[in-house]
């Protein structure tokens, strides 16, 4: 019988999800252009900052101080993102999730990614109405 998954506890598995998610993310070709700015040599570092972020949001340590919504503005500026690359971060977001983990923080990443995600859609909508005005 496999083994029961267990939640995510700690930093060290938010680096097992991010690394995870990231291997489907820059597998497929609708998505790993996007990472051109931090693959390669700031991979890592951009790693960290994730990791930063999602110990910040599950376990509330508060050492994430960045602004994410600009960097997802300024990368829809540049590549035009559209709802087909948010459905598809979602959905491997939460299929890595699911394979690795369950229980309520689990649960509660899947929730935040998907209102940030719902959150910077609007705020990119906004945008593109201000941009033709
Ligand atoms: C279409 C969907 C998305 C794409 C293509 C995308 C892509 C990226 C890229 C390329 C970066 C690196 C930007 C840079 O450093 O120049 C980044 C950073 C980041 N993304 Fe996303 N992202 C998406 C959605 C999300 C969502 C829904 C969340 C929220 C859970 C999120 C959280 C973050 C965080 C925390 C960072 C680090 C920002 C920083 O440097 O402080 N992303 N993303």
């Amino acid at each position: 019988m496999p083994a029961e998954k267990g939640d995510i506890q700690n930093r060290q598995d938010i680096d097992l999800l991010v690394r995870a998610f990231y291997n489907r993310l820059l597998h497929d070709d609708r998505m790993a252009y996007l990472f051109e700015n931090v693959k390669g040599d700031h991979l890592e570092e951009h790693f960290d900052i994730l990791c930063d972020f999602w110990e910040s949001v599950l376990f509330l340590t508060g050492q994430y101080k960045r602004n994410t919504m600009l960097k997802h503005l300024s990368l829809h500026d540049q590549h035009g993102l559209t709802a087909k690359h948010f459905n598809l971060w979602l959905d491997y977001f939460n299929e890595t999730v699911d394979s690795l983990f369950q229980g309520n923080k689990s649960k509660l990443a899947k929730e935040r990614a998907h209102s940030i995600a719902v959150i910077m859609q609007m705020k990119i909508k906004e945008m593109d109405a201000l941009d033709k005005t």
